[in-house]
Order: C-alpha cells, then sequence, then structure tokens
C-alpha cells in the first residue's frame, strides 16, 4: 500500500533518448557556435533587417566563402531564422525582433558574449578561410583529418568510431540497398567494411572488396577476419581512391560516409571513376545524411546541423538529393532513387546505362 502511494507520487518519467537523438547530439555539436559566430562575429540578422540579399551578396559583404555561406544558409533555414525567396535571402520576423540591432528586443549582445569561445572563433575562420584545421589533437602537429587519418593512433580512433556507428546504420543499409542482382561490390573508404559484412550477410552471391588506404586497410583486415568471412567473399585493397585505379570487376560501388567529406570537385573526380570502372548497368549508392530538397523545403533541423560539422572539419558538407543528382548526372548515371534511412540518414542510388561504353 506504501509502495503504490510513493509511486504515484513520483512524477511521470521523462522519455529516454532514442538512437537518433544519442548520434545528434554528437553530430550537431558545431550548430550553435556556428549561430553565436554569424550574431556576434557577421551580426548577419542586422544586415539582412535592412535588405534581403542573395547568398553572392552575402559572401561578398562579409568576405565569407561559398561552402560555409551556403552550410549557414540552410541551417538558419531550417531553424526559420531566414526565408528564401527567389534566391533572396530575409530574416524572418523572429529573427529580425530579437537577432537585430534595429529591434528594441533584441539580443545579439547577450548572444555575443560567447563570441571569443575557442570553437567560435574556430568557425568564424572557417566561414573567412574555409580552411577546416579544427581537430585538435594532442600529439602531432597536424590538425587536418586528412593528414591525422594516415596516422595509426588517430586512424584506430576514427575506425572504432565509424565501425560503432556502422553497428547501428548498416542493417538498414542492407535493408534498403536491394542487392540480389549484384555479384560483388566495391566498398570505397570502406572502414572497418561493416556495410560490405551486412550486405554479405544478407546477400549470400555478393563479395565484397574495402578499397582503404592505410593505414585503414590493415584495420578493415583484422575487422574482417574477427567477422570470420571467408577470403573468397570479402577483401581488403590498399590504395588512394582519388589516385589509384578502381578494379573493373563490381556491379555496384558503395560510399557510405565518404563523399560528404570532400569539395564538389572530388566529390565529382570519384563519381566519374566509378562510372568508368563499374560493369556495364552497374550501380553507385552513396550513404550518408542528405537533405530531401526534391520539394524545395529547407533541410530537416538535424541534417542541416550535421553539414556544419562536415564543413568545420572537413572540406565537404552534407549534399542535398538534388547536389547529389546533378553531380551524377553531371558524370553519366541516370534514375537516382532516393531512401530514407534511420538517424537521419539516407540512401542515393544510380545507374550506369547498360550499354555505356565506360
Ligand atoms: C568517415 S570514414 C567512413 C568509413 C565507412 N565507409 C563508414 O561509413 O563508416 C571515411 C573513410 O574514407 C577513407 N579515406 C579517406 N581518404 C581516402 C583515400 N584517399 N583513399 C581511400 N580511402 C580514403 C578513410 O580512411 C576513412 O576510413
Amino acid at each position: 500500500m506504501l509502495h503504490s502511494t510513493l509511486a504515484a507520487s513520483i512524477p511521470n518519467q521523462l522519455p529516454e533518448p532514442d538512437i537518433a537523438e544519442v548520434i545528434r547530439w554528437r553530430d550537431s555539436s558545431y550548430a550553435a557556435d556556428l549561430y553565436i559566430a554569424a550574431v556576434s562575429w557577421l551580426d548577419l540578422f542586422t544586415y539582412l533587417d535592412e535588405a534581403p540579399a542573395t547568398e553572392a551578396a552575402l559572401r561578398s559583404h562579409f568576405q565569407i566563402k561559398e561552402r560555409p555561406t551556403r552550410t549557414m544558409i540552410r541551417l538558419f533555414e531550417s531553424w526559420g531564422l531566414l526565408s528564401n525567396v527567389d534566391g533572396n535571402l530575409r530574416a524572418t520576423a523572429s529573427a529580425r525582433r530579437y537577432l537585430s540591432r534595429n529591434s528594441s528586443e533584441n539580443i545579439s549582445s547577450y548572444i555575443a558574449t560567447m563570441k571569443y569561445k575557442s570553437s567560435v572563433r574556430e568557425i568564424y575562420d572557417v566561414l573567412r578561410l574555409d580552411a577546416p584545421d579544427t581537430w585538435h589533437v594532442e600529439r602531432g602537429d597536424t590538425t587536418n583529418w586528412d593528414a591525422l587519418m594516415q596516422t595509426d593512433d588517430f586512424a584506430d580512433l576514427n575506425t572504432r568510431g565509424m565501425e560503432e556507428r556502422g553497428r547501428i546504420f548498416a542493417p538498414d543499409l542492407a535493408r534498403l540497398l536491394d542487392c540480389s542482382q549484384d555479384t560483388a561490390v566495391l566498398d570505397v573508404g570502406g572502414g572497418s567494411g561493416v556495410y560490405s559484412a551486412h550486405l554479405l550477410n544478407r546477400y549470400p552471391n555478393l563479395s565484397a572488396t574495402i578499397f582503404e588506404r592505410p593505414p585503414v586497410d590493415q584495420l578493415a583486415m583484422q575487422c574482417l577476419a574477427e567477422r570470420k568471412l571467408p577470403a573468397a567473399r570479402a577483401r581488403v585493397i590498399a590504395g588512394d581512391m582519388f589516385v589509384d585505379p578502381f578494379p573493373k570487376t563490381a556491379s555496384l560501388h558503395l560510399y557510405s560516409h565518404v563523399l560528404h567529406n570532400w569539395g564538389p570537385e572530388k566529390v565529382r573526380l570519384l563519381l566519374e571513376k566509378s562510372y568508368q570502372s563499374l560493369l556495364p548497368g552497374g550501380r553507385v549508392a552513396v550513404y550518408s545524411c542528405h537533405p530531401d530538397d526534391r520539394g524545395g523545403h529547407p533541410a530537416p533541423i538535424a541534417e542541416a546541423e550535421y553539414s556544419v560539422l562536415l564543413t568545420t572539419g572537413y572540406e565537404g558538407c552534407c549534399y542535398s538529393f538534388e547536389d547529389m543528382r546533378s553531380l551524377m548526372e553531371g558524370v553519366g548515371f541516370q534514375h537516382v532513387d532516393y531512401r530514407r534511412s534511420i538517424c537521419n540518414r539516407s540512401l542515393i542510388t544510380a545507374r550506369k546505362l547498360a550499354n555505356s561504353p565506360g
């Protein structure tokens, strides 16, 4: 009796976070810093309160670079601080009310009290310089992700992280990506091989090649051995995806969380290489976080926030569906398709023509 009285007096338990939320706290970690930088270092919303501006005008006025500017615009559209009407960016009523110095209710100085926070300074530098050197690792001189990934300790830490994330995402990728007609997948920048492993489990006629740069190739080999995948079905090729040729035996190329690390020129180069080396009628599959902008809607908040992290620490961003479609069709792929996955991820596939000479 006493117990039931006590239980009744305990307030309702708050809902616990799901995996999407647990991942989002990490993926969104730079978004607030970009907001503080834009309000404090740029005073963006006072400027837009005075007159709407195009993206190009914004870049020229603030002397900021194209890639981070686009990421910033997508973030503020998703948060309801900016609207884009025919290419003209306007501060919304809330942004004008609270974030423009022309408003008696503005709190810009309150936000600017955080302007010297180191990650806010970093992201302001990214806006101005587009040089994503923000990986602070105590040992070593470099803070560039690409260089760090070629050192043993960092490659190990990063690959473990990607493996853990992959254990959550890979079953869903294997569900979404029908490989029943495929014979061989090339998993470009495949990390530990976790996505390939799940595809192999689901599709018994499939074999997989993980294409990885040293030292991650060695980690991939260890992981495949631990998974007890037979050598006839899973192997690793060491190489630089930008430089070394791809084998011409795969009907499917998988890029999971790879293209979003790079700018459009390098993405185009990789897609072009895939198009040339895939078997006729083969497909490319890109798995990451891709805002679905087919209806002209702003990116969902979680996806716009993750793009800030990618813009800050890497050369890339979250490419939207239309970004990817244009890149894929630009090198010859057709039938570009979009499927939603879990945790704000999505899968974009496209096909090489069966009679293509490439
Ligand atoms: C963000 S991780 C993604 C790993 C895995 N595909 C996943 O989804 O978890 C990017 C991978 O690309 C690999 N990579 C980066 N540059 C590369 C290059 N030039 N050639 C081959 N692999 C590269 C890295 O070693 C890393 O494993």
